[in-house]
């Protein structure tokens, strides 16, 4: 039986029965920002945020979130409260104030130049500076106060989302042991010796390990935790069980790999597509070449200019696609603040100029490079216009623009190129698998994908369609709720058989 938002929402119903869903994440889902006098609501370029909002939805509850949109004090109330999505409201948003200070050393500093690049495998060295481990510290305790503020004295189920809240489990517990805490890492875990060089892997260890739940995308980012926990810590491990024992709690380890709502990515765009895909085609000058995409923050793990650099090897290796496609990146801007995302956007714009001044002519430039953020609908209308969607990270915890590309192609064509290196690649293995550090392998993807026959295309998104249809995010959302669940006392698989009105559950839960 296929998951769907009604059969989360009756599984959260049954579940939380009354208890409160709070979730933390530091990007918030809707972002209210000044234009002149105007204050303008935006959805954040962010995987998080899509996948959790939809839950949200479903189940209700409370989103804490960093309030980091210019108009978001005035858009929200005395508590920095608001209902969310601000058209037709189904949960609440609470918006935390940071300091610049608190920004620059929690957001900027430890998540995003110590935490980010120790987590993937990019090649980026890590910066540990103690300053901004302080205000990261600092940052998990002020979020520890809005949750326990929001909770009051009821019972609860807090559900933190990252690697911006590494310290926030414990802080909650060593408050409100009744509470239920769950954690889910969207990024990948490292290996142990890579996560060793980090001074503080022992608190942030300590802290992830006041989670009920910890959960990654697979099975071998949550190895590689144990692994971790095993060489740093004083703990007991049961390997069967993948649980870890410390202070009196117990953390459960499990890999529940994020999806998208593939339903209502089907939905969007406009009702006239093909007007619409001529309306873009016209603005951006593509006339009528079959197109390959890209779709990225801009990140130096998300292998942009590899993609590039392939663009410009295929037109070596295969000089008859010469003026007859055109490579189209979108990279959404991301972290500008760090000198290393400034450095790559830099970059970009030096390898995209480079590589049309060798190849392009007659009017014609292989890659269109456009960096600036573009919203969901306008994204639908892209991808369903492409021959084919590259995604090259270097490392990714899932990556759900793939799913997204699978989920728009309706039409059942379309080729997706995919980096052996992301979550989505043990789950869409119908795609074109590739190594982005392999210029000529991932080269022959973009040619695959220029060439190959429709049978061929349909065959395989028909399976990738299927696979992300099964696997849609009410399905994660339900299997993490019901094993969260779980430890709510008077919430016991064990003591209620009876609650489980759903029998395909109990199955999948512990399948
Ligand atoms: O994938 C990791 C992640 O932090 C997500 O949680 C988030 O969707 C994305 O990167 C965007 O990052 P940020 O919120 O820093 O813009």
């Amino acid at each position: 039986m296929t998951w769907t938002r009604e059969r989360l929402e009756a599984v959260a119903r049954a579940r939380l029965d009354g208890v409160r869903l709070v979730v933390v994440a530091n990007r918030e889902p809707f972002i209210h920002i000044y234009e002149g006098d105007e204050i303008r609501c935006l959805r954040p370029a962010s995987g998080l945020t899509t996948a959790i909002d939809p839950l949200m939805r479903a189940c209700g509850g409370v989103w804490v979130g960093h309030g980091s949109g210019s108009a978001d004090r005035d858009a929200a109330d005395e508590r920095g409260r608001l209902a969310v999505p601000p058209e037709d409201p189904e949960y609440t948003l609470r918006r935390v104030w940071l300091t610049p200070e608190e920004e620059r050393g929690y957001y900027y500093g430890f998540a995003n130049e110590a935490l980010w690049p120790l987590c993937h495998n990019a090649f980026t060295r890590p910066q540990f500076r103690a300053q901004d481990w302080d205000y990261y510290r600092q940052v998990n305790r002020k979020f520890a106060a809005a949750v326990l503020d929001e909770i009051g004295e009821e019972p609860a189920i807090v559900f933190v989302q990252d690697y911006h809240f590494a310290l926030l489990p414990r802080m909650l517990k060593d408050r409100r042991p009744d509470l239920v805490v769950a954690q889910f890492w969207h990024i990948p875990w490292p290996s142990r010796d890579q996560f060793a060089v980090c001074p503080w892997q022992d608190e942030l260890l300590d802290g992830l390990l006041g989670n009920d739940l910890l959960s990654f995308h697979i099975p071998h980012h949550c190895n590689n935790f144990l692994e971790t926990v095993d060489r740093a810590l004083e703990s007991k491990i049961n390997r069967e069980h993948a649980a870890v024992t410390r202070r009196g709690q117990t953390t459960v380890v499990r890999p529940h790999p994020i999806s998208v709502d593939p339903d209502l990515i089907a939905r969007l765009g406009p009702v006239d597509g093909l007007r619409e895909e001529r309306r873009l085609r016209g603005r951006l000058r593509l006339g009528d070449l079959p197109l390959l995409i890209g779709v990225d923050r801009v990140d130096y793990i998300k292998g942009i200019p590899e993609r590039l650099r392939a663009v410009d090897r295929l037109l070596e290796l295969h000089p008859e696609h010469k003026g007859k496609f055109a490579f189209l990146q979108i990279g959404a801007p991301s972290r500008e603040q760090i000198g290393s995302y400034r450095q790559l956007g830099h970059e970009l714009d030096c390898l995209v100029e480079e590589i049309n001044n060798r190849h392009g002519g007659n009017g014609w430039s292989p890659i269109v490079w456009l960096h600036e953020h573009y919203n969901a609908e306008q994204l639908c209308t892209l991808y369903r216009a492409a021959a084919g969607c590259v995604v090259s990270s270097l490392h990714d915890g899932m990556n759900l623009v793939a799913k997204e590309f699978v989920a728009s192609r309706t039409d059942q064509r379309g080729v997706l190129v995919l980096s052996q290196f992301t979550g989505a690649a043990s789950e869409l293995t119908d795609a074109v698998l590739v190594n982005p550090h392999d210029l000529d392998e991932l080269a022959e993807g973009l040619h695959q994908a220029l060439t190959m026959p429709e049978p061929e295309q349909e065959w395989r998104m028909r399976r990738m369609r299927q696979q992300v249809a099964d696997y849609n995010i009410y399905r994660w959302g339900g299997l993490l709720l019901t094993e969260v669940a779980r430890f709510l006392p008077a919430h016991s698989i064990c003591c209620q058989p009876q609650r489980h009105s759903d029998p395909e559950l109990l199955l999948e839960a512990h399948g």
